[in-house]
């Protein structure tokens, strides 16, 4: 982690495993409220290889005609997304400081094969405030780069119960998913990898 941008923290096992499997249920009641559904990219409504769903007031979504977006309903069923577990607001609160809570906590869930592409997180009004992460079950090859697409990146190995802060300079680079070691891990109940990640919306 040494040339990782400022701003950037990596908590290795943050979350305990009685912790980890209480986010997991929290997942699992999410869902059956909230199903994980497609994302598809703008413009071209090619499928993302992650499913998505979604904690808080605000659930990140994004399809074929309006793009990348927040939304205080879940795209087929109409409704608002179930309420973010108090797990992660302490989380928040705990690695940011920040003062104003996030609405919303985007839950990826990678199954075998699923990687993510580089981005910058920049769907959000507040871009002061950090970005936080949750990685739980298989673990995954996290790459950091710069604010310059297609620049050099650094890789780091996530594993389950591990949170990463972006905060800083680090809020404005290119971050990717290249890999997910499928099938190491048994804590999610139909397998792969779950992400969960806080962000402010609104200005505070
Ligand atoms: C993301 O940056 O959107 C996801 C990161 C991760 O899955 O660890
Ligand atoms: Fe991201």
């Amino acid at each position: 982690m040494d040339n990782f941008p400022p701003g950037f923290a990596h908590y290795p096992h943050y979350f305990d495993a009685s912790q980890q499997n209480a986010l997991i249920l929290a997942v699992k009641s999410g869902v059956e409220q909230a199903p994980f559904f497609v994302p598809r990219m703008p413009r071209t409504g090619t499928p993302m290889s992650v499913v998505l769903s979604n904690f808080g007031a605000l659930g990140w979504v994004s399809d074929k005609d309006k793009g990348y977006r927040y939304d205080p309903v879940h795209p087929t069923t109409g409704k608002p997304w179930p309420a973010m577990p108090e797990l992660l607001l302490d989380l928040w609160d705990n690695v940011t400081g920040y003062e104003a809570q996030p609405e919303c906590c985007l839950i990826n869930w990678y199954k075998d094969g699923a990687k993510m592409g580089a981005h910058i997180d920049n769907d959000e009004q507040d871009t002061r405030a950090p970005v936080v992460s949750v990685s739980l079950g298989d673990p995954a090859m996290f790459r950091m780069g710069g604010p310059k697409r297609g620049g050099p990146t650094q890789g780091l190995k996530l594993f389950s119960g591990d949170v990463v802060v972006m905060a800083g300079e680090s809020r404005f680079c290119y971050h990717s998913v290249s890999k997910v070691f499928y099938g190491e891990s048994a804590l999610v109940p139909r397998g792969g990898r779950i992400n969960l990640t806080l962000r402010r919306v609104a200005l505070p």
